[in-house]
């Protein structure tokens, strides 16, 4: 019997998914809930001819160059930011993410936040458990209407119109900006906008881009600066997205109201980083994905990309198609 290759698993997934790799490779799988440390990762991917990783692994070129049997890397995550993709493509490795299963439970979250900045859902959970709950009073945690308001969305892909549609039901206005699309969202009724002019109008903006060389800090000092005062930033794109030193000083300087993250610059954050001293911040730990639906269909789309790579077939869902030409 010919001998199976070797994939390695870099986390604890569902059994009964990871199980449907049994009869094709030996899998070596990274049995904990925290990821393997770059020492780890690479010792393990020295000699696997299958990657299945996720975005707290990074697969640098370095990674790569030493992975000498490396025939496919299959990231459970629709963002490769942890990828070199372009030095991946070059050695013709295909790279398979999980696109599509994850929108609608993203701009959920999306959603939530902007909800729960605007009416104070946090504040008002914090003020209950700590006893300060005395009386109903007409400006206890008074927060900002959401419905009629201006939405600015930075990234008009599939989440950011995911989040679009939900805004029509709070009869808000939408504005996106983004660089393949400047056309008018008849269907949504989402208006074009340049950068600057979203963000001098909107009540909310929410970021859905993925994190490039030109996202990278596209929300810095200046964009901060032409936001309202009264205005709530929604980031559960990537945390490198924003200038997160920035962000500390115009929620200190009251520059915009609040902001709600579900990513940061470095993950996990230190609980010593001056983000988590401010009032007017929600962070949540990068879960806008996390249903157990979707958690389960990530898994699932991350396992069916790794056998397809093994078998040398096309990736249901490549993050470099340039490969498989
Ligand atoms: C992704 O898939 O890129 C998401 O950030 C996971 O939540």
């Amino acid at each position: 019997m010919a001998k199976l290759p070797r994939v390695f698993v870099t986390r604890r997934l569902p059994k009964e998914i990871l199980s449907q790799l049994d009869d094709h490779a030996h899998v070596d799988l990274w049995d904990s809930d925290l990821p393997p440390d770059p020492d780890n990762l690479l010792d393990h991917v020295r000699e696997a001819e299958g990657l299945l990783c996720l975005l707290t692994d990074r697969v640098d070129k370095a990674l790569i160059q030493q992975a000498k049997s490396l025939r496919v890397i299959s990231n459970m995550a629709v963002g490769t930011d942890n990828i070199d993709l372009s030095f991946a493509t070059a050695q013709g490795i295909p790279v398979g993410n999980t696109p599509g299963v994850l929108t609608e439970t993203t701009a959920d979250f999306a959603f939530a936040l902007l909800m729960a900045a605007a009416r104070r859902v946090v504040d008002g959970d914090k003020y209950v458990r700590d006893g300060n709950w005395k009386t109903w009073g007409p400006s206890v945690l008074l927060g900002q209407d959401v419905f009629g308001k201006t939405l600015g969305i930075i990234g008009y892909g599939a989440i950011g119109r995911a989040v679009a549609r939900r805004a029509q039901g709070f009869s808000m206005k939408v504005m996106y900006n983004s660089r393949s699309q400047k056309d008018m969202d008849e269907k949504i009724g989402a208006t074009y906008a340049e950068l600057e002019d979203l963000l001098e109008q909107s009540d909310f903006v929410s970021l859905h881009v993925p994190l490039t060389d030109e996202t990278r800090h596209i929300i810095s000092t200046k964009e901060l600066e032409l936001m309202k005062e009264s205005a709530i930033l929604i980031n559960t794109a990537r945390g490198p997205v924003v200038d997160q030193g920035a962000l500390v000083k115009a929620l200190g300087n009251k520059n915009i109201a609040m902001a709600a993250v579900d990513v940061t610059t470095v993950e996990p954050i230190d609980a010593g980083n001056p983000l988590l001293s401010l009032p007017n911040v929600i962070v949540t730990p990068h879960i806008a994905s996390a249903s157990t639906r979707t958690r389960r269909q990530m898994t699932q789309m991350a396992v069916d990309n790794l056998l397809a790579g093994l078998h040398g077939d096309v990736l249901p869902h490549f993050a470099n198609p340039e490969v498989s030409t």
